[in-house]
């Protein structure tokens, strides 16, 4: 038997057993006759010393080791002379009597450690290195924990999970697709799935009227903290539902993983907001609830004065911030600079501070009186000792940086609390976006999406304004999972695709197969996709997904580790009919 314990188990109540104990050396520490060695594996670190009472032949092998090497030992447990309360194992040793070097290790290009001082880029190369790491070690566990509930929720709801194919058919709805070239059909490609949305409808027509599965998803499209370019989707849908029982369905399976993998009960019923009410309240469509700083909008109070910056603007809007009318000229030009970074766009921040005195102080004086700045502080809510910050603009940019603002000032006010939560869902979204350059609309959520029952008359008189059915589930700010009711009636589903632009032949070439199916008997449906690795890293309290993926690819859509992607070699190419020509 390699072990008889783990490395984390062994506990006062095991002094005086023989056992024996396998890992990696964490550290040795040479102290004249004797050497101390912590020892790691998945479960944690016992100490390990090796001294007068170890034979000969071990304290020789001992004083060969280097860090990272792996050994199995067999020795007594004993109690420590000098404990450390920080190590559950920390009240005993063991001392060893066998030792057995089973690999050697080159030095690690970093410690391996709870902090390392290796770099990302290293830590990527190294990855099964870092993996080594209580934290990323944590971060897996945490996965498969979270991966195990949601198995055991959905299957007590009577959902099945079942498998959909990787190798489809490319769309160009979305994001854009992976494609993987076919050797056997030359010059025709398969594309990766973004999701397995038309395969789960199928299987709705197919009669499994409660589906899941635990399933990778490809797209090609720009990196960021919260976006991998294969990620991991809880995807579900149900057949004879409504939106009221996709919702209550997925509130019941939210509260069981906040439970069961965090032991937080979360109160009352998830609070419910449209899309415009989020829109104008917090200036996107995945409100932060927790905090408040919502935004007022100013328009009809500021205009009229001697400022062009406000006549002029379609929009102008303001947050106020708690306790801030001590900011500094250094603190309030780097929120000038904060919203004018290129990606949030404003042309700059009017602030005024509300006085402790109930004076108001502002970088507009000279246009407005101090009856002027104290009606707005009144508008937006605004008391003594606060700061009010203004943004004028085109109405959408300018509630972009207002709620790229608030999130700003939320983490500098420490109001953004990683072991708070606060989920709600955010429903009503457009049905359709419309999109300047190609100059048609688009679908928001993808073209299955149904309208609401009320929108329908006004598909093609208003497209703009016609809602869908559609809803996401937002967490602390984060997307976390989104889905729609889907349209199953083959008339109003083409009204759909000609409203976004498909020729009959197109809608037939993309969709067919869907449509297809549908004339053989659809039930009505509806269902959702939650990003696992995002929900992982919310309730890992990280901002990066990267940690929650065992092997995940770098900003640049690279593997370091493996190095991919790759050039292929020529004969390859020639199989499938390939030419490179950049
Ligand atoms: P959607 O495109 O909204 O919906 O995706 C569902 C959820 O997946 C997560 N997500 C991502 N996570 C990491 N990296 C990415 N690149 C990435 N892209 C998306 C988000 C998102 O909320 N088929 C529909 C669902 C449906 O209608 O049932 C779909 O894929 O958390």
């Amino acid at each position: 038997m390699y072990r008889t314990h783990t490395c984390g188990e062994l506990r006062m109540a095991d002094l005086g057993r023989t056992v024996a104990l396998a890992g990696w050396i964490q550290k040795v520490r040479n102290l004249g006759s004797m050497s101390f060695i912590d020892l790691r594996d998945r479960y944690g670190v016992t100490q390990l010393v090796v001294g007068d009472g170890s034979p000969e032949t071990v304290r020789e092998l001992a004083s060969s080791l280097g860090r990272e090497f792996v050994i199995r030992v067999e020795g007594a447990v004993v109690e420590r002379s000098s404990k450390n309360p920080k190590m559950p194992t920390g009240d005993i040793e063991v001392e060893v009597e066998r030792l057995t070097l089973l690999s050697e290790a080159r030095t690690p290009p970093f410690t391996i450690e709870e902090h390392s001082d290796g770099g990302d880029e290293l830590r990527m190369k190294y990855r099964y290195l870092d993996l080594r790491r209580p934290p990323l070690r944590r971060a897996m566990i945490l996965r498969h924990r979270m991966a195990q509930s949601v198995r055991r929720f959905l299957d007590g709801e009577g959902f099945l999970e079942i498998e959909t194919p990787f190798l489809i058919k490319s769309t160009p709805e979305g994001a854009r697709d992976f494609v993987v070239p076919s050797r056997m059909n030359a010059g025709e490609f398969y594309a990766l799935p973004q999701s397995p949305q038309q395969f789960k409808q199928l299987l709705m027509v197919a009669g499994f009227d409660r589906y899941f599965q635990i399933v990778r998803c490809f797209r090609d499209e720009d990196l960021r903290a919260d976006r991998q370019p294969e990620f991991t989707q809880i995807d579900c849908e149900m057949a004879f539902i409504d939106q009221e029982d996709v919702l209550s369905t997925f509130e019941w399976m939210a509260r069981y993983l906040f439970r069961e993998t965090l032991g937080v009960e979360i109160e009352g019923d998830f609070p419910r907001m449209s899309w415009a009410e989020a829109m104008a309240r917090y200036g996107n469509d995945k409100p932060d609830l927790r905090f408040g700083m919502e935004i007022s909008e100013l328009t009809g109070s500021v205009q009229g004065g001697d400022f062009a910056v406000f006549n002029t603007a379609e929009y102008v809007g303001a947050i106020v911030a708690p306790g801030c009318a001590t900011y500094t000229r250094k603190q309030l030009d780097e929120l000038t600079d904060f919203v004018k970074r290129p990606q949030i766009g404003a042309r700059g921040v009017v602030w005024v501070r509300s006085e402790q005195d109930g004076s108001f102080k502002s970088s507009v004086d000279k246009f407005y009186s101090s009856d002027d700045l104290s009606g707005w502080a009144a508008t937006c809510g605004a008391a003594p000792g606060d700061l009010i910050l203004i943004i004028a603009g085109d109405r959408t940019r300018s509630l972009t940086a207002l709620s790229e603002l608030r999130l700003e000032m939320g983490e500098r006010l420490g109001l953004r609390d990683r072991t708070k939560f606060a989920p709600l869902w955010v429903v009503d979204f457009p049905l359709l976006e419309w999109d300047g350059e190609s100059g048609r609309y688009f679908a928001m959520h993808h073209p299955f999406t149904s309208p609401k029952n009320e929108d329908i008359p006004l598909l093609e008189s208003d497209p703009g304004r016609v809602r869908a059915n559609a809803y996401d589930f937002v967490v602390n700010g984060v997307e976390i999972g989104g889905g729609s009711i889907r349209i199953h009636d083959s008339a109003l589903q083409h009204r759909m695709f000609k409203l976004l632009g498909f020729s009959d032949e197109e809608a037939e070439r993309q969709f067919g197969s869907l449509m297809e199916a549908f004339s053989y008997g659809a039930p009505p449906h509806g269902g959702i996709a939650f990003g696992f690795d995002r929900w992982c890293s919310l309730f890992g309290g990280a901002d990066s997904i990267r940690d929650y993926i065992a092997f995940p690819k770098n900003n640049s859509g690279r593997d370091v580790m493996i190095d991919a992607p790759c050039a292929i070699a020529d004969e390859q190419l020639r199989e499938l009919g390939l030419k490179v020509t950049v």
